[in-house]
């Protein structure tokens, strides 16, 4: 049995005690500087089996508290090899993100205040911080101020909102009546590139709109969204008595980063209508380095943008953000106001933001944003942006001057999507390309395996290509000459 009020151990009531928490907050700071100063030596994909954390830890929870000097251990022991290290500088699959030092003060504070920002008066700093915040970035991107901003924890969500939207703008009474059993209502359509993400098809199911709501338009060349092919798909679902309602685009596709036509795509919903949603949310960031503001050129005639600083702008997971030009058509979709929560003398002075969304409590997101942008500063973020686009463009010239590896697709930003093509004699198309497919997944889980980089792959027009996605705040040359060094060596051993 323990004494009561040990050191280290929950007392008999209350929280921690105060030495207590001054204590272990030290050594957790401590244990997080060492984590990130030394995580190259760790191996970046978690190299554990399926279940293998699970066998480890107890099925049921303590009935007497623990002490946290053995939580910590635990940690250590436990948990750390079953990580996956995303702040790792050679994590180069998906989009690599990473936190960052003022991202995480900017949670742990969070975490000690603990607002809930449903309503103003339940989180003032937090309503009106996110304001601000979002203004700032907005500014950095170089978007207009018709578009005002919201926070939300994902882009999936945050389109999923902005769908919801571009419904309510419809003036259908969808709010009211619902979709079911309507004779009244046709099918609606959404239009998105094939190259679009999936949570666009998501966010179209999540609203009952049905997945025959959903048309995927094809791409260019480029794997740019074909704006011809939109123009003739949204005449004939006109024609054929459909009701097209949005089109989104996408400013750098989670295959290959391409770059939708906004321009044209916005000449098309102006003439029809329709609700133009962005989603950037790899590549909104990019927007903040001066000399690629361009790629927003026609967002000022989008509904809604979403962007993930939480993608490439050092935020911590999770942070997203919906400008939206029709506040009120959003807060028309969503508010539903109970008694317990109605508003008093503030009530049309302030933004609510349960009004905005799903959620009623919202977590202080802004905080750790706000600590970012003024830490870095616009400049410092844009520099840092900037130099992943150099890293990605000079691993894209080392690949074009290879005989033995090719570039399957344009680098506008820090993604790079290649593959190994040696010669492979004496073979017929079919048999060669089903060659090249297998050689690049063993080179890929080869590079993975030896836990000093980890990379991730796409199918582009039937090939499989391997992505170098850049975007590790402590990411440098000497991690891509590395990782070039690797994949070489692997593909050597197997040619
Ligand atoms: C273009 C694009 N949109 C949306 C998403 C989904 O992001 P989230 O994980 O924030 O929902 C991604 C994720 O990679 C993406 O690349």
């Amino acid at each position: 049995m323990r004494e009561d009020n040990q050191e280290g151990f929950a007392p008999e009531q209350g929280d921690m005690s105060a030495e207590d928490f001054r204590r272990f907050g030290h050594q957790l700071i401590d244990f997080v500087s060492d984590y990130l100063t030394h995580i190259e030596d760790r191996p970046v994909l978690a190299q554990v089996e399926p279940g293998e954390l699970k066998a480890q830890l107890p099925k049921s929870a303590p009935a007497q508290g623990e002490p946290m000097s053995a939580i910590l251990a635990d940690v250590d022991r436990l948990i750390m090899p079953a990580l996956t290290h995303w702040n790792h500088p050679s994590f180069f699959a998906l989009f690599a993100t990473s936190t960052s030092a003022p991202g995480i003060f900017g949670e742990l504070l969070s975490a000690a205040f603990d607002v809930k920002a449903m309503l103003w008066r339940t989180a003032p700093a937090a309503t009106e911080l996110e304001e601000v915040a979002l203004n700032w970035l907005r500014q950095m991107m170089g978007l207009d101020e018709g578009l005002e901003g919201i926070i939300y924890d994902t882009a999936s969500v945050s389109s999923m909102h902005a769908v919801a939207a571009a419904r309510e703008a419809l003036g259908r009474r969808i709010r009211e009546d619902g979709m079911s059993g309507r004779a009244d209502l046709p099918l609606l359509r959404l239009y998105a590139s094939e190259q679009a993400h999936s949570s666009i098809e998501k966010g179209v199911l999540t609203l009952g709109l049905g997945q025959r709501a959903f048309r995927q338009i094809p791409t260019d060349a480029e794997f740019r969204m074909d704006t011809k092919a939109l123009a003739q798909a949204i005449e004939e679902d006109k024609r054929a008595g459909m009701l097209p309602f949005c089109v989104v685009a996408t400013i750098g596709t989670t295959s290959m980063s391409s770059i939708d036509p906004l321009q044209a795509i916005a000449d098309i919903c102006q003439q029809h209508k329709l609700w133009l949603h962005v989603d950037a949310a790899y590549a909104g960031s990019a927007a903040i380095v001066p000399e690629m503001r361009h790629i927003f050129d026609g967002a000022e005639r989008a509904d809604s943008v979403a962007t993930n600083p939480h993608k490439w702008l050092f935020t911590p997971f999770d942070l997203s953000v919906l400008y939206c030009r029709h506040m009120d058509i959003l807060r028309r979709a969503f508010s539903v106001v109970p008694e317990h929560l109605l508003r008093t003398s503030e009530a049309e002075t302030v933004r609510n933001g349960m009004d905005y969304g799903i959620q009623l409590g919202r977590r202080f997101r802004s905080l750790k944003l706000w600590m970012v942008l003024r830490y870095f500063g616009h400049t410092g973020l844009a520099a840092r942006i900037r130099e992943h686009c150099r890293l990605a463009r000079l691993f894209a010239a080392w690949v074009e001057e290879s005989a033995d590896w090719e570039l399957l697709a344009p680098v506008p930003f820090s993604l790079v999507c290649f593959r190994a093509c040696p010669r492979l004699e004496g073979e017929d198309e079919t048999e060669r390309a089903a060659r090249l497919d297998a050689l690049n997944e063993s080179i890929m889980n080869r590079v993975n395996q030896t836990g000093r980089a980890y990379l991730s792959h796409t199918r582009l027009r039937d090939k499989l290509t391997l992505r170098l996605a850049i975007g590790n705040i402590h990411t440098a040359e000497e991690h891509i000459q590395r990782i070039w060094q690797l994949l070489n060596e692997q593909k050597s051993m197997l040619t």
